[in-house]
């Protein structure tokens, strides 16, 4: 596996590649990898004939109140997991080379931006200003034929397909099934921050999803009772959402009654760890 610095170093072994024909898997993370990533990877070395993972915490994604400077961090061991994924090339840039000094550019989506974690009361919308303004760099730097989001960001993986639709950008967006713990919890590098009480509590957030599931299958399928349910796990659980809420999966408008299918999205502070986890709720039997 190589492990690239510099935007150079990753075209020079990328290029070789692209002459060959070869097609090439992108999988963008901030590190810290744990069973969701390792996912993304697989899928990615089964699709691609090249896998390229990226290990960049991203600061323009980050709020001034963030967790930026404590964002768990392991590089030694990301390189051995991404090495025995059978990964061919990491590339974990320093901020200047992703960063350089004048840098002043932003690529920004409008519309599934501006609520929910892009809400100002929330994350803000310089939240995806930022993830949208990196993942333009990191396709432009690689060259990806197909690029690997998880279902775990549910609107991070919207706004990316509407990236990629709105600026005719050449590139395949995969997004593969949020991995979970046997109790539920969806794997986060922010549960390193948990306590074992507050790992306990978090499990309300999926208990939630499932108990909304299971107020669907019974037959019910109005908004107010889908989150009512919801709402009484995540008080059981002592917790206070910053969001609960029910929207159409491909364009994040509000749903009053769920027909096909619509996203149930929640978000909530756990300790010091602010936690998101979603589910597609099927109104069909
Ligand atoms: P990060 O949080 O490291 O996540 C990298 C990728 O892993 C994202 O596509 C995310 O949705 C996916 N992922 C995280 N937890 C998962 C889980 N439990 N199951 C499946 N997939 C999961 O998301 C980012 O980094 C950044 O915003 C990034 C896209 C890299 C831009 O900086």
């Amino acid at each position: 596996m190589k492990v690239a610095r510099s935007v150079a170093e990753l075209r020079q072994a990328l290029a070789p590649e692209r002459r060959a024909g070869r097609t090439i898997g992108l999988v963008p993370t901030m590190g810290a990898f744990h069973g969701g990533h390792l996912s993304l990877i697989r899928r990615a070395r089964a699709d691609c004939d090249i896998v390229v993972v990226s290990l960049f915490v991203n600061p323009s994604q980050f709020g001034p109140d963030e967790d930026l400077a404590g964002y768990p961090r392991d590089e030694r061991r990301d390189i051995e997991l991404a090495e025995t994924e059978g990964v061919d090339v990491l590339f974990a840039p320093p901020v200047e080379e992703v960063y350089p000094p004048g840098f002043d550019a932003t690529v920004a989506v409008g519309g599934l931006t501006e609520t929910l974690e892009g809400d100002e009361a929330h994350r803000g919308r310089a939240h995806f200003a930022g993830v949208t303004t990196v993942v333009t760099k990191l396709f432009n730097m690689v060259g990806p034929d197909v690029a690997y989001f998880g279902q775990k960001d549910a609107q991070q993986a919207l706004v990316i397909r509407k990236l990629v639709r709105d600026l005719d950008m050449p590139v395949r967006i995969e997004v593969c099934p949020t991995i979970r713990d046997a109790d539920g919890l969806a794997l986060s590098s922010r549960n390193a921050y948990l306590s074992r009480e507050e790992r306990e509590r978090a499990l309300g957030l999926s208990r939630a999803l499932r108990a909304a599931e299971a107020t669907l299958s019974s037959g019910v399928r109005d908004r107010d009772s889908v989150l009512a349910a919801a709402r009484a796990e995540l008080e059981r659980a002592g917790l206070d959402p910053e969001y609960l809420e029910l929207r159409s999966a491909g364009d994040l408008s509000p749903v009053e009654r769920v027909n096909g299918s619509a996203l149930l999205a929640v978000a909530a502070r756990v300790g010091k760890a602010r936690l998101i986890d979603n589910t597609i709720l099927k109104g069909d039997p």
